[in-house]
């Protein structure tokens, strides 16, 4: 009996140790004889040390078996007020009654907080395009009047039908925002038809901003196809457009696309079908060379059409001392490029015969070998095919060429305008001679006679035309332009 007794004694202090050496108290404290079941200090019945009837260590008198110090019930250590019964654990402070579950402290501009498929505008993009982005104009990109953005704006021809066109592609079949940043200095409005996807879709007014300088805007809701979209618009009224400064679109996914792949299709080309052939090239054809006899692709021959018709010039290699080192530069002629396909042409650089370097990715190149005396060539690389080499071209020491002239008198040389005048692929000069009595015919007086010199870039004279005594001289007169208009390879003077 006496045995067994001892034996029950000694079992509690063996539970009492070990209930002390996992909880907080101090195992000095520890006796055999307090009057509850447990080894430590305080009177309740569990193995904390606090008074409190929970078994959680912290001091607080709630009811829930959480160990945060607020009523709520909920398992989070949130501090909202809201009464959503969603269980997120998000900071937010607002006061909706939504039942979304989702946890995001979005920066969208609508109240609410969730992430559902509604209209606000946070799936939205904008775009802006300046002049550079433009696919066509009729007319000319200025900087005359300020309060522009980017480099200018768009002076179309003053006439009906002068228009710009841009191409901008759209994730999705669908409305987006249109809006024509533009200048109307004239005393009318000017009008135009927006026309998408070749249809006329909506009309603008641009009304007078009461000079060149200043800037408003017309905005358009337009439809858009999903894919590359030609968005354009068109003078109604003799004055043309109002100077255009840029176009923004905001919608669904927009983004800039390249001009031509009009066709809507998300393929790179022109056409409308989906590209379909089996080969590796960018082109729709289903053979795999790069010539130009029934496809696109560029090659060494000129190709007879698909490009627009330009001067017939040379490579144009010009070789200028920088520095310590040579600044090599040359023409790139528009069928060589390859807009799917951009990589296919390159150019061979040769100094003194020896090729120096292949040039990918621009049209000039910074020889730090050269010298005052080398000689350099260029060829173009087309699909891997080197097309013919330059004759050399020598260094010249400043960025600029003497050409000599020879003065018929009491004159200035005056304006001037390159083209290429004997069809050899250079450029020559026609120089318009301005006598020092030239004036316009605001003020009384005779004039002398205006000429005309074509001049080789060597100063040799090529011809002089007098323009003879019913042409007045002066700066308002005789606006020569030299260009191949014929396309017959020489230029005309007109
Ligand atoms: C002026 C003005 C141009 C403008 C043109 C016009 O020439 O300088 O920027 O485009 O008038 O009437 O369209
Ligand atoms: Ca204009
Ligand atoms: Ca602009």
């Amino acid at each position: 009996m006496m045995r067994q007794r001892i034996w029950i004694v000694l079992l509690f202090w063996v539970m009492g140790g070990y209930s002390a050496c996992s909880s907080s108290d101090t195992a000095d404290n520890q006796s055999p004889g307090n009057i509850d079941a447990d080894s430590d200090a305080d009177s309740d019945a569990d193995a904390d040390t606090d008074s409190d009837a929970d078994s959680d260590t912290d001091a607080d008198t709630d009811a829930d078996a959480d160990s945060d110090s607020d009523s709520d019930a909920d398992a989070d250590t949130d501090t909202d007020t809201d009464t959503d019964t969603d269980s997120d654990t998000d900071s937010d402070t607002d006061s909706d009654a939504d039942t979304d579950t989702d946890s995001d402290i979005d920066s969208d501009t609508d109240t609410d907080t969730d992430s559902d498929t509604d209209t606000d505008s946070d799936t939205d993009s904008a775009i802006i395009l300046q002049e550079t982005e433009v696919c066509t104009m009729d007319g000319v990109v200025e900087s005359d009047h300020v309060g522009f953005t980017g480099d200018g704006y768009i002076n179309t021809d003053n006439r009906v039908g002068a228009r710009i066109s841009w191409a901008v592609s759209a994730e999705a079949a669908g409305d987006y925002n249109m809006e024509w940043r533009f200048s109307n200095g004239g005393a009318d409005a000017r009008g135009a038809n927006v026309v998408v996807n070749g249809e006329i879709v909506g009309s603008l007014t641009m009304v007078s901003t009461d000079g060149w300088e200043m800037w408003q805007s017309e905005q358009l809701a337009v439809d858009l196809i999903s894919g590359t979209n030609s968005v354009g618009i068109e003078a109604v009224s003799d004055e043309g457009l109002a100077n255009i400064d840029s176009l923004t679109v905001t919608g669904n996914g927009v983004a800039l696309a390249g001009c031509g792949e009009t066709d809507g299709d998300a393929d790179a080309d022109t056409d409308s079908d989906t590209d379909t052939d089996t080969d590796s090239d960018t082109d729709t054809d289903s053979d795999t060379d790069t010539d130009s006899d029934t496809d696109t692709d560029p090659s060494c021959t000129e190709p007879e059409s698909g490009f627009y018709q330009m001067e017939d010039l040379d490579r144009g290699v010009i070789a200028v001392q920088s520095g310590g080192s040579i600044y090599v530069g040359w023409r790139m002629m528009g069928y060589e490029y390859d807009r799917g396909n951009p990589s296919n042409v390159a150019y061979n650089v040769y100094r003194d015969g020896n090729l120096i370097t292949t040039v990918t990715n621009s049209t000039n190149y910074l020889d730090s070998d050269g010298g005052s005396g080398s000689m350099y060539s260029v060829s173009a690389v087309i699909g891997g095919v080197e097309c013919e080499t330059s004759a050399p071209t020598a260094v010249i020491g400043q960025n600029y060429i003497r050409i000599p002239l020879d003065s018929p008198g009491d004159y200035e040389a005056n304006d001037a305008s390159p083209g290429d005048l004997d069809g050899d692929g250079e450029y020559e000069i026609v120089l318009k001679w301005q006598p020092y009595n030239a004036k316009d015919n605001s003020q009384s007086g005779y004039t002398d006679n205006t000429y005309l010199d074509g001049l080789e870039l060597d100063g040799t004279r090529m011809w002089r035309i007098d323009l003879g005594r019913n042409i007045r001289s002066g700066a308002h007169y005789t606006q020569h332009s030299v260009y191949d208009f014929d396309g017959d390879g020489r230029a005309e003077v007109a």
